[in-house]
């Protein structure tokens, strides 16, 4: 079955979102709203998005708009009809019934809903109409959220959902995961409840939101806007909403349940427009101080806002061991918020997906986090975790691990995908190098570099890596969120700021040389960035011979907003 021209119903933050998705994709797609107005509104939100939501702007041209009552015919030639309109029923059932009087037979029907079960949606199909009914579950936004959830129907037509999985894959570039009928299907379940366990146990050790966003952020592989700046982005008012769809659809014995329950910080910070971001402000606000713009906190006790102040906790890179062995109340946080964490995960399945490898993904693809409950087990050790967990009864999954103690229980990673991806290949790739920057792992007749610094940025080791690895064809990749953000400013700061200008210019011709190395190997060097590529990011990527770019590819080069020239590639 192939996907040649799509329709999508609804244009607001997700129908737009995935519109502007597919014509990235190059695939004709038509944007229908109730009115043609709405419609060429949020063709005009595409347009301005930032970050882009269009990889190129002059194809905006590509998304067609229209409504619902006049355009309707444009469904009859659609390969796939997309509804995300309003989280409604009687809304999507009229609609459902509407699509699959026009459909084209055969054509795919699938809703972006976030939390109506598929039995609901599909309740009123026929069987034949059910073959090419599913959820697709899209992120916001479209273009740089890496997870896709699938949810099928007990009809469904599997050939034809696989299909959609690997026009999903390959050419939109999605983690597309199939799983069960439940509620908040993987990423939300998982990531809502972890939200909600940073957030309680927060309150009950008195941290301040500074010190529980440093603990659950980056040193736990965690976006750095932690819990109450994530809150704060996603609108504390729509995650209230959350929590309630939850409480309503999981059993009264769900976990999920203690951690849900409304807090009455929370709901007097709703009550007074304290929305986060979008409102007045929220855990984090804004605040003016005669010319000058101050961040301040709330103190989850008073409710009182005070200037923020930075918790340095002295680990730079994801160190989850180190963080939960330390004697403080950080080290205590963190090992009281990530094993609950592990137990509640553990103990949905196979509940919510036999492959409990596809939980980790959807958390890394849905919430940017480096790693999933499952991998985080892995990295604390069966041993450990053990040694130090408390109880965990009618949960099978550690049952069965706490008999076995096998620390290899992870076996391999992303078996969600049939694509050939690092981390499917890296298990049987040789590790031919390492230094403090970058891995070098031979695979087959290939060398591939994969550079491991914060933010991927590069240094003489991350060049040293680049040099040594031509010796075959090269492949320059790597899993984290950014391919580069550039050269590591701050090491090259060090120098101009004691004067030493002889080291700067002695690593940026190391760098151009790395460059021209790259450019003239007599193998062929191949980049495949995601995430920021920019400044030397961008420059070692112009050396190569071939690029192949994931779609949420942010590149260029940024080094005059900083008042520098570039200069590691001539
Ligand atoms: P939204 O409120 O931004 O947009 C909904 C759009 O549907 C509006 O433009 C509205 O005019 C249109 N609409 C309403 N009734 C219609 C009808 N009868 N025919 C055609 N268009 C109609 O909503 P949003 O956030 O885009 O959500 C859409 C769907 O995606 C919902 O099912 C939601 O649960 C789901 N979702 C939302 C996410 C988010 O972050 N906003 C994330 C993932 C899923």
């Amino acid at each position: 079955m192939e996907i040649k021209k799509v329709v999508v119903i609804g244009s607001g933050t997700m129908g737009s979102g995935i519109a502007a998705h597919l014509c990235n994709a190059d695939v004709p797609v038509t944007l229908l709203d109730l009115t043609t107005e709405i419609s060429e509104k949020a063709r005009e939100r595409i347009h301005k998005s930032r970050p882009p939501l269009l990889i190129d702007k002059s194809k905006i041209n590509n998304i067609n708009v229209g409504n619902i009552e006049e355009n309707f015919d444009v469904v009859k030639d659609a390969d796939w009809v997309v509804e995300a309109v309003v989280e409604r029923i009687d809304i999507k059932h009229n609609i459902y019934e509407k699509i699959f009087k026009n459909r084209k037979k055969g054509a795919i029907v699938s809703s972006n809903t976030s939390s109506i079960p598929i039995k609901v949606l599909s309740e009123k199909l026929n069987d034949e109409e059910k073959k090419d009914f599913c959820i697709t579950h899209f992120f916001n936004p479209v273009r740089y959220m890496g997870l896709l959830e699938i949810v099928k129907n007990e009809n469904n037509d599997l050939n034809k959902i696989n299909s959609l999985k690997k026009f999903c894959e390959v050419e939109l570039g999605k983690g597309a995961i199939i799983c069960n009928d439940t509620p908040g299907f993987l990423g939300n379940r998982i990531g809502v409840y972890a939200m909600q366990v940073a957030m309680t146990e927060a309150f009950k050790m008195k941290l301040s939101i500074e010190e529980a966003d440093a603990v659950f952020g980056r040193p736990m592989g965690i976006p750095k806007t932690g819990v109450f700046g994530l809150y704060d982005l996603i609108g504390i008012d729509l995650m209230a909403d959350v929590l309630k769809s939850f409480i309503k659809e999981l059993s009264d014995k769900d976990e999920f349940q203690i951690v849900a329950k409304e807090i009455p910080l929370v709901k007097k910070l709703i009550e007074t427009g304290y929305t986060g971001r979008k409102g007045k402000g929220g855990f984090y606000r804004m605040n003016k101080s005669g010319d000058q713009k101050i961040l301040e906190a709330i103190n989850l006790e008073t409710g009182e806002y005070s200037a923020t102040k930075k918790i340095d906790l002295g680990i730079e890179t994801v160190d989850i061991n180190n963080l939960i062995n330390r004697k403080d109340k950080y080290g205590e946080y963190a090992w009281i918020v990530i094993s609950k964490i592990i137990k509640y995960a553990s103990s949905l399945v196979p509940g919510i997906t036999d492959k409990f490898n596809d939980i980790d993904e959807a958390m890394r693809l849905g919430f940017n986090w480096a790693m999933g409950p499952f991998e985080m087990l892995k990295s604390i050790g069966i041993k450990n975790f053990f040694e130090r967990i408390d109880n965990f009864e009618n949960n099978k999954f550690l049952e069965n691990l706490s008999k076995t103690k096998d620390e290899n229980f992870y076996g391999e990673r992303q078996i969600y995908t049939d694509i050939q991806t690092l981390g499917k290949i890296r298990p049987s790739a040789i590790k031919l190098d390492k230094n403090n920057s970058a891995e070098i792992h031979r695979f087959k007749d290939f060398n591939i570099v994969e550079f491991t610094t914060k933010a991927c940025a590069l240094d003489y080791d991350s060049m040293d890596a680049l040099k040594n690895a031509t010796d075959k064809p090269l492949i320059v990749i790597n899993e984290s969120m950014q391919f580069s953000a550039g050269v590591n400013l701050s090491y090259t700061m060090n120098f101009a700021d004691k004067g030493d200008f002889k080291s700067i210019e002695k690593f940026i011709k190391y760098f151009q040389d790395t460059c021209k190395t790259l450019k003239y190997s007599k193998y062929p060097v191949v980049s495949a960035p995601s995430g920021l590529t920019l400044g030397g990011g961008f420059e070692v990527l112009v050396q190569s011979n071939f690029v192949a770019s994931h779609t949420n590819l942010v590149i260029g080069l940024v080094e005059t907003i900083v008042g520098l020239v570039p200069a590691g590639s001539r």
